[in-house]
């Protein structure tokens, strides 16, 4: 039985101000999903002792635990702020940052050595959507992104396609099944049926209240991880409250 997630990910959104937002979103703790927010680093530790009921997570981590690496943050220090998850290859750090998946195998692997979950991010773009490479766009992702090892209490895969982000664009439910039983497919393959069966699977790209309840009614998505929407307890209630 996989328990429902509903992930915000805050970007780089968020001053203390925000905090009230989060202590509002507690309203939603008492549910049936799970409610996990990734503030910006600046705010884990403030949000880890305000939000009672909802996990905490960051948005990145370093491979190594410390070190001469100015700007960057590692597992364990998120971990010792009050962190329990970390977002890790978002498709903004592959672009961003120029992240591979190499890289990303490797912070995946420092997270669970910290004892952080890892929701680690797949996702084509919309020209290896056009030319149909999406299913060999995710499973190349999948097979060098996540390490050997992998338990469903330590990961979370979460389908981003790139245009769906922010864009207000979202796939067809049938293209959204097709990649989320794809990816259950491919894990069970590799690690098993009983992880395979048990890990969870989040889509994200521009989920919003109002289509929420379509996109969870798709099978093997397990729950969402959102951006914009996530913000404001407002629109992010509404969410939590499709997937209770
Ligand atoms: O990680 C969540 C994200 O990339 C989706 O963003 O704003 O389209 O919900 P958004």
């Amino acid at each position: 039985m996989r328990r429902k997630l509903a992930a915000g990910n805050w970007k780089m959104n968020g001053t203390r101000a925000a905090l009230d937002e989060l202590a509002a979103m507690g309203a939603a703790a008492e549910g049936a999903a799970e409610i996990l927010v990734c503030p910006p680093a600046t705010l884990i530790a403030a949000a880890a002792q305000t939000a009672k009921g909802i996990a905490i997570g960051g948005q990145d981590c370093h491979p190594a635990q410390s070190g001469a690496h100015t700007g960057d943050l590692s597992a364990p220090m998120l971990a010792d702020a009050g962190a329990s998850y970390v977002i890790l290859g978002h498709s903004e750090r592959r672009a961003d940052h120029g992240e591979d998946d190499q890289l990303i195998r490797e912070k995946t692997r420092a997270a669970w050595d910290a004892n952080l979950t890892a929701v680690v991010c797949v996702g084509e773009t919309l020209d290896q959507r056009e030319a149909n490479n999406t299913l060999d766009i995710i499973g190349g992702q999948l097979a060098a992104s996540i390490p050997d090892g992998a338990t469903a209490h330590r990961l979370v895969v979460a389908y981003e396609p790139v245009w769906a982000i922010g864009t207000g664009k979202v796939p067809t439910m049938e293209q959204i099944g097709e990649v989320h039983g794809f990816i259950r497919a491919r894990l069970e393959r590799r690690f098993g049926a009983g992880v395979g069966r048990s890990t969870r699977l989040l889509y994200g790209g521009s989920v919003k209240p109002g289509n929420a309840a379509e996109i969870f009614a798709v099978p093997n998505v397990d729950g969402a991880l959102v951006g914009g929407a996530s913000l404001k307890a407002a629109d992010f209630l509404p969410i939590i409250e499709a997937l209770n």
